[in-house]
């Protein structure tokens, strides 16, 4: 599904370098359920962007869906994005003055489908993640744990083979972020490959492998035992 090799990233401010990501390697095979765990700072936002197309490495290959995308240029970067990854941020990104349903739409606009389809699958991936009676609302009239559900329709509606999340939980309480668990493992369960940043121990065992970062490198890769099915 995706693979990276020995992933440099260099952050320059000013004169100052700082290594972020040092010869990262990682594998993840499709329809696995992966947490990246790790202390702030060692990189796993960083790892993220990466993995996302958000954000371009010094050194290092990244293939993904059999594809070198190491040395692509931002607009084809931002094609893969929009086609091969849904990503999902701690923060929604939902833009505030568009409802929900116009949110949801907006990748396959990107994507160039016709307003009858972009309707359609807006409306069936809201359904899909509980907002079927929301679709009109706007971002702030609705609570965070429906602003990430709505986030989450927003990524999976151009049917991404992989669904990326950074802290999806972060701004959460637990029985939101629970909710949001439950659905990450009905997408990985329907064979969705998924990849997310959590500092939180008990949300992380709902995946199904972590793997923990510091100083920016892979201290370990690990599977979940005991895992909590919903
Ligand atoms: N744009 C940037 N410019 C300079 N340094 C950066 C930049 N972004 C991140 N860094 C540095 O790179 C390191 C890794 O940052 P990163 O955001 O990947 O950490 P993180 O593991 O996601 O932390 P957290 O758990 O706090 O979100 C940090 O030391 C950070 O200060
Ligand atoms: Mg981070």
């Amino acid at each position: 599904m995706l693979e990276v090799k020995n992933v440099v990233k260099i952050y320059t401010t000013g004169d100052l370098e700082f290594t972020a990501l040092k010869k990262v390697s990682l594998k993840i095979g499709k329809g696995e359920f992966t947490a990246i765990m790790g202390p702030s700072g060692s990189g796993k936002s960083t790892f993220m962007n990466i993995l996302g197309c958000l954000d371009k490495m010094n050194e290092g290959k990244y293939i993904l869906n059999g594809k070198d995308v190491s040395s692509l240029q931002d607009d084809e970067l931002a094609h893969i994005r929009n086609k091969e990854i849904g990503f999902v941020f701690q923060a929604f990104n939902l833009i505030p003055r568009m409802t929900l349903l116009e949110n949801v739409e907006l990748p396959m606009l990107y994507a160039g489908l016709p307003a009858k389809e972009r309707r359609e699958r807006a409306m069936a991936a809201l359904a899909k993640v509980g907002l079927k009676d929301r679709v009109k609302h706007l971002p702030n009239e609705i609570s965070g744990g429906q602003k990430q559900r709505a986030a989450i329709a927003r990524a999976i509606v151009n049917s991404p083979a992989v669904i990326m999340a950074d802290e999806p939980t972060g701004n959460l309480d637990t029985k939101s972020s629970v909710e949001i668990m439950r659905i990450f493992q009905n997408l990985n369960n329907e064979g969705a490959t998924v990849i997310m940043v959590t500092h939180e121990n008990d949300i992380a065992q709902h995946c199904k492998r972590i793997v923990r970062f510091r100083d920016g490198e892979i201290v370990s890769d690990t599977l979940v035992e005991d895992r909590i099915i919903l």
